[in-house]
């Protein structure tokens, strides 16, 4: 396993390698003033909305919304890793990897977690076939019709029943234990012993990205709870990220161009063994968008197939809400409800191939659950019901990227709510008035404009010219002001700039990659809030001023709140004449 790559060393190749080149090298690209342009690649269309922005070295798509820097690029247009294109551009520059300084202890560890999973793969597997208990295992998958090839081809095994079994077989000396443990596999007690965390249960191993065993699910043989058990969280095994099935599936997924995500991995496997070989299921977490852009780096369609209870239909909700901030155009969502009482094992066992798929042929499209489920919630009948809906409705569309599929929901909406779309399109974006000098250009279609507050002008004007913090003088005393959106992340920015002066808008936008704000900041930094370029750094002082402003209004309203209940001491008495003095002027 390979150490984390130090953010140091993505600026440096960030700084070295040009976007333009990176890009041009697979989609020639034309000079357009002083950016490029080219067909965007990421959806069909036949004028040029594609653009490379030298300065800023980001990519950004008028038409569909697709942007990103040139190892978002690689990851997106070629599908590779993050690490792969990190290695692909770093190989163009001559720059070597460092691993992060400190870790040989670390890294050793992993390689030997993987070893250690990978024995521990053995002997579970082995346990299945010459154990002289393994009846029960055996006997337990052919009743549920696990064919088996199948059980052989996902390397299905057992854990015996027994407290020391793992243990004994592969933990002889104390170290070895140690990486048991560490690999989930043995349980710690308080006394220093060890037991075996998998008992008597049949073992699902769970693959990493690239093929290895990495952690395991295990199914009670009976009834016992809980009926599945799966490896906690370890440097190898991340349940956010990995998908069950995903290593087998991902050559069939992409030739159909699908992801089925299930729930369960006997879903998996009967789906496989039923020749429905592109499904997946998450680790029983939710479903993350880590899970998303996995999937989406090899199809452009995701259905989730949940089952037909409560808490199906209220997974299948979450899974919304995760979904729509990573719908840019050219994605896919849709879902399939399976009738109560069935799973898509069960399913499968009793229509086939044929009739899941034909099942998965008639899921409901992303946009249709979104406005179904809200308007089951109203009274589409009364006025009051359809404010209802467009109220619940908006910041959920809100999420969704810029494009073709958000100006067609809010269309969807528009004829739902009995509203003229302009009128919905203003509440939608809830518009505030533009800063004093900007002038008004027309926004390019299909980006209907992001509501102007302080703070995303500033955060916007900020990571398009980082070298804006310079000027950005104390954002710390601007932290106060809790009560406004991203002010918090506004001083995280401008502290990053200044403490790595240089970095332009894609090695910014890296240091923020997996981050909760990187697809706002993302948003932001190709936002175009219409403000002239020789106007930027007055804008942005202008912008900064009016939340120094609000902070002195509100330190005000709190001086005079507390003055109306006792008397202020006669330091708060300096300060309150002093903030209004200011205020006056
Ligand atoms: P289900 O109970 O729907 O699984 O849980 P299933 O695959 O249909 O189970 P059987 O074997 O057919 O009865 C779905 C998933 O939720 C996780 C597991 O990942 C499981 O595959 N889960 C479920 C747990 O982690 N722990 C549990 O106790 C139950
Ligand atoms: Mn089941």
């Amino acid at each position: 396993m390979v150490g984390k790559i130090p953010q140091v060393f993505i600026d440096e190749l960030l700084a070295r390698i040009d976007i333009v080149e990176v890009i041009d090298g697979r989609l020639p690209l034309k000079k357009a003033g002083k950016e490029y342009k080219a067909c965007c690649p990421f959806h069909e269309e036949r004028t040029p909305s594609f653009t490379v922005s030298p300065d800023k070295q980001f990519y950004h798509c008028f038409g569909c919304g697709a942007h990103g820097t040139a190892i978002g690029f690689l990851m997106d247009h070629e599908h590779m890793e993050f690490r792969e294109a990190v290695e692909n551009l770093a190989l163009r520059t001559g720059l070597e990897i460092p691993t992060d300084a400190p870790e040989p202890e670390v890294k050793q560890k992993s390689v030997d977690l993987l070893t250690i999973v990978a024995e521990a793969d053995q002997y579970f597997r082995y346990q299945l076939r010459k154990h002289p208990h393994s009846d029960s295992a055996i006997h337990y998958l052919k009743a549920r019709g696990v064919s088996g090839e199948i059980a052989a081809e996902f390397g299905l095994g057992y854990a015996p029943e027994g407290w020391h079994n793992l243990m004994h077989a592969l933990g002889s000396e104390e170290n070895r234990r140690r990486l048991l443990a560490a690999a989930g596999l043995l349980i710690k007690k308080d006394d220093g012993s060890f037991y075996d965390r998998f008992r008597n249960r049949i073992i699902f191993p769970i693959h990493d990205s690239r093929g290895r065993v990495a952690g395991f699910g295990g199914r009670v043989l009976g009834d016992d709870e809980p009926k599945y058990l799966n490896s906690p969280e370890t440097p190898i095994f991340h349940k956010g990220a990995e998908l069950y099935g995903l290593f087998k599936a991902r050559g069939a997924v992409k030739e159909q161009q699908l992801a089925v995500v299930v729930e369960g991995y006997m879903d998996v496997v009967s789906l496989a063994q039923f020749g429905v070989h592109n499904a997946v299921a998450t680790l029983g977490t939710a479903t993350t968008r880590a899970h998303l852009e996995r999937l989406f780096r090899y199809c452009s369609e995701v259905i989730f197939c949940f089952d037909g209870d409560r808490a199906g239909r209220d997974a299948a909700w979450r899974a919304l809400e995760t979904t729509l901030a990573v719908l840019r155009d050219g994605r896919q969502v849709g879902f399939l409800f399976l009738p109560e009482g069935h799973d898509p094992d069960s399913l499968v066992r009793a229509e086939g191939e044929a009739g899941f798929n034909e099942r998965l042929r008639g899921a409901t499209p992303l946009p249709d659950y979104l406005l179904r489920h809200l308007s089951d919630q109203v009274d589409l009948t009364r006025l009051d019901g359809r404010a209802r809906l467009v109220e619940r409705a908006k910041p959920l569309i809100n999420q969704i990227p810029p494009g073709a599929l958000r100006e067609l929901l809010l269309d969807r909406l528009a004829e739902l709510a009995r509203m003229q779309r302009p009128a919905l399109a203003d509440l939608a974006a809830d518009p505030a008035p533009l800063p004093a000098n900007a002038r008004r250009q027309a926004a390019p279609a299909n980006q209907p404009p992001m509501r102007k507050s302080l703070v995303r002008v500033a955060l916007a004007l900020l990571l398009q010219h980082p070298r804006l913090a310079r000027i950005a003088g104390d954002v710390d005393a601007l932290r106060a002001l809790e009560s406004v959106p991203g002010i918090d992340l506004l001083a995280q920015v401008v502290h990053t700039v200044t403490e790595h002066p240089g970095l332009s808008t894609a090695a910014l936008m890296e240091r923020f990659r997996g981050t909760a704000h990187a697809v706002h900041l993302e948003k932001l930094s190709v936002w175009d809030h219409m403000i002239p370029e020789d106007h930027v750094e007055t804008e942005f002082r202008a912008t900064l001023g009016r939340l120094q402003a609000q902070l002195q209004n509100q330190q005000t309203q709190v001086l005079l709140e507390k003055s109306r209940n006792g008397p202020l001491s006669d330091q708060e008495k300096a300060e309150l004449r002093e903030l209004l003095a200011r205020g006056r002027t």
